[in-house]
């Protein structure tokens, strides 16, 4: 451990009531690609060798479930959760006099910006050693106009100079609680943030560049951005697969449905290097498995579990397309399409349930498609298909995340595959999506600690 002469403490506010985002819960307990959003936001300061303590301010109503949160997610660097004020002023003034004595450094972070990075964490902690108090900001986009009470224009600011402020904001603790009582004492009650209170002591206050990526979850938009940011991070980071990583995969239990050509294949032949079981299943294999029959799929799956004593994966891979408008399609096509591409994933989910929630661990992956977001002409059946199958897993992830079961969506854009060739006949390979491109990816999502998220792969 660390001697703590100079404690860091991380204040995380969370009273907010999120009237601007108009959720049914307050937006930092909503979830985000599986987890409240407050939790994103503490596993980093969990995580960061700068800080060695956590005070959480939140609503009354919430203040046993973020200790639970706390507890159950191993956020052990927290030491106090308090009712938060009528005002962010209020709740960041109460987490600082929460601070035991040997603090020497605050960092006041918004719970609602799930995406605060390590570095700027690292950066701050540094200058505030320095400068006392340091803002994060990065520059603005827009041009920013100043107007009057009318609405008329008062003045243009040159850009250049106008950046936008951001959290967290890093303060010797002294100065910071001499900034709030000054503020008290000046009646100044609704400051949205904490450098303003110390510029009111005419103090110098430093600043590191924030981050794009770090927003405040304020209006509804910003949570549809949020999730696109989570699945954009786990897959453009481009993980190392680090050896400790590929140790993980040895010995685990992978059944691959429709793994027998196509992406189910590519993925099939990435895993085989690492020394893992696989089970890669079709309707020709032995056993046979067609996820339209539940009986089936559920015998099978029982069947390797009892032989394995444990499934770690399950990738489905299976399923069927159809490019035919919806006048031409028959009865017994839609039929077809919805059994394999829907009713399927609900057979495997159903049979996996209760040997992955006895097991307490395991990950059931799905393969959509890209053509999910927006139906077009001629493929009715197979993109509402798909639709279906992404909002089927989106509520299957957050039925099992107390039995920690993972569910994925993978979702390729237009695969050179052999089910693809026979639907559309020759097209031009360069502009499809070669299937060993997609199953290199099957490690990010794997590696992946969230769930119900969707991974786009172009
Ligand atoms: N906050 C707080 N106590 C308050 C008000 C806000 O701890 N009385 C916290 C929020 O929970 C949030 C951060 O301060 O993490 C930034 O505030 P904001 O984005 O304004 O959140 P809300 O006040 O919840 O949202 P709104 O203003 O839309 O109601
Ligand atoms: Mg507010």
């Amino acid at each position: 451990m660390k001697k703590n002469t100079q404690k860091i403490t991380a204040i995380i506010l969370a009273s907010g009531k999120g009237e601007r985002l108009k959720n049914e819960i307050p937006k930092q307990f909503t979830k985000l690609a599986g987890y409240p959003v407050i939790l994103h936001t503490l596993k980093s300061f969990q995580s960061s060798e700068y800080i060695d303590e956590i005070i959480i301010v939140t609503l009354q109503k919430y203040l046993e479930e973020t200790k639970f949160l706390c507890m159950d997610n191993n956020i052990s660097k927290t030491s106090k959760v308090l009712k938060g004020g009528s005002t962010r002023q209020k709740s960041s003034e109460i987490g600082i006099k929460a601070c035991s004595e040997d603090t020497a450094y605050v960092l006041i972070h918004d719970a609602v910006r799930p995406f605060i990075s390590l570095k700027i964490i690292k950066d701050l902690v540094t200058n505030v050693k320095i400068h006392k108090s340091v803002d994060t900001i990065i520059p603005t986009a827009d041009t920013i106009v100043e107007i009057n009470s009318k609405g008329f224009i008062n003045s243009i600011p040159d850009r250049a100079n106008l950046m936008r402020g951001q959290t967290p904001q890093a303060f010797e603790y002294n100065l910071i609680r001499e900034a709030h009582s000054n503020a008290r004492k000046k009646n100044i009650k609704a400051a949205t943030d904490d450098c303003s209170l110390v510029l009111k002591l005419r103090k110098k206050i430093f600043t590191v560049p924030g981050d794009v990526q770090n927003i405040k979850i304020t209006y509804p938009l910003d949570l549809e951005l949020a999730d696109k940011l989570f699945q954009l991070r786990s897959i453009s980071s481009k993980k190392i697969l680090s050896k400790k990583r590929i140790n993980l995969l040895k010995n685990k239990v992978f059944i691959i449905i429709g793994g027998t050509s196509g992406l189910g294949l590519a993925i099939k032949k990435e895993l085989q290097k690492h020394g893992c079981k696989i089970y890669a299943l079709s309707r020709n294999t032995n056993p046979p498995i067609n996820i339209s029959n539940f009986r089936q799929v559920n015998k099978v799956l029982k069947e390797i579990y009892r032989n394995e004593g444990k499934i770690d994966y399950i990738i489905n891979s299976a399923g069927d397309m159809l490019n035919k408008k919806i006048e031409e399609t028959s009865v017994k096509d839609w039929d077809y399409i919805y059994d394999i591409n829907i009713k399927g994933p609900f057979n495997i989910s159903k049979a996996a349930i209760p040997i992955l929630k006895k097991q307490k661990s395991g990950e059931l992956i799905f393969i959509s498609s890209s053509s999910y977001t927006r139906g077009r002409q001629g493929y009715a059946a197979y993109s509402s298909s798909k639709a279906a199958l992404v909002n089927f897993c989106q509520a299957l992830a957050e039925e099992l995340i107390d039995d920690n079961i993972k569910v994925k969506i993978l979702n390729p854009s237009r695969a050179n595959t052999p089910l693809r060739n026979r639907v559309f006949g020759v097209e031009n390979p360069k502009s499809l999506l070669n299937p060993k491109k997609v199953a290199t990816r099957i490690y990010d999502i794997i590696f992946t600690d969230t769930t119900g998220s969707v991974f786009d792969i172009n």
